[in-house]
């Protein structure tokens, strides 16, 4: 068994070189690449920020693998590109698709990922040609948070039901969201049209739990939800937390405490996820 970890400093110091042509093209080369041959190696990415950079430098790395006979684990703790699972508007890539498959045509024998967004719940399965292992972090997730509620008893809520299977085994609740359509201009966004709730959370402890936390809108309106609704102490907590634009200081205005795990490295990734990727490649 062989592990490389180009950017994966929790795996050890990087075994790897990745570098960039003067025109930019990539360049990676394993200097030792015979301790890998006919090996099972894992090999750990952290495949955000720079995805599209990564994603091809990945690409790259599992060529190399296959040429000398690994049997290769994709171990990244965040997909880029899961997200686009479905199609929306005629013309439009199945991107979440596209990236599995370039994987698996590149030798991928299974990946390792958590809370992966189009898989809604943990356990292996095939998706289109790529064999996938989804872990869920909210375990760890939700002990993080019992450790900040101190004696407190909380509730546990999903913001939306994609959600619910990180909380339903917590005897937790999910809201209900609606996306609007996508904005106008360069960047695609759908904003959260509407957020509703079904249950009571007056004078309750609530810790609010999702997948990720991107632009921040969900959780934002989750919280404001849920003050409005007279929660008391409100904690937020998410696998991948990107925090774009100014997400993060709002969230922190808002609620009680912020934090994901370090899938995404951030300011507030409290949780870590190693031992976690560890157990299940049985390393
Ligand atoms: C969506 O369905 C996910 O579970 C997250 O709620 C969502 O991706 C978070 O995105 P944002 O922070 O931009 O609202």
């Amino acid at each position: 068994m062989h592990i490389i970890s180009p950017n994966f400093k929790e795996m050890g110091e990087p075994n790897i070189e990745i570098k960039a042509f003067p025109d930019g093209d990539g360049y990676i080369r394993i200097p030792k690449i015979t301790d890998a041959a006919g090996e099972e190696v894992f090999l750990f990415q952290r495949l955000y920020p720079n995805q599209n950079t990564s994603i091809l430098n990945t690409i790259l790395i599992l060529d190399v693998l296959r040429r000398v006979g690994a049997k290769t684990t994709l171990v990244v703790p965040y997909l880029p590109y899961s997200r686009q699972d479905k199609l929306f508007l005629e013309g439009e890539a199945l991107s979440a698709q596209i990236i599995c498959d370039l994987f698996a045509n590149a030798g991928v024998n299974k990946l390792i990922t958590l809370d992966c967004h189009f898989m809604k719940k943990e356990g292996e399965k095939s998706y289109s040609k790529l064999n996938i292992l989804n872990i869920s972090a909210n375990k760890l997730l939700i002990e993080h948070a019992r450790s900040k509620f101190g004696d407190s008893n909380f509730e546990i809520i999903s913001p939306d039901q994609g959600a619910n299977y990180l909380v339903s085994g917590y005897g937790g609740k999910s809201m209900a969201k609606v996306r609007g359509d996508y904005s106008d201009g360069k960047e695609v966004h759908r904003e959260v049209g509407s957020l509703q709730r079904q249950f009571d959370v007056t004078d309750k402890n609530i810790l609010v739990l999702d997948d990720m936390i991107s632009t921040g809108g969900t959780m934002i309106k989750a919280v404001e939800n849920l003050r409005r609704g007279g929660a008391k102490k409100i904690i937020c907590a998410a696998t991948h937390g990107f925090f774009l634009k100014d997400s993060l200081e709002k969230l922190n205005l808002i609620s009680d405490s912020v934090f994901t795990t370090n899938s995404i490295l951030n300011s507030v990734s409290e949780v870590d996820i190693t031992n976690l990727l560890k157990k299940h490649c049985e390393i």
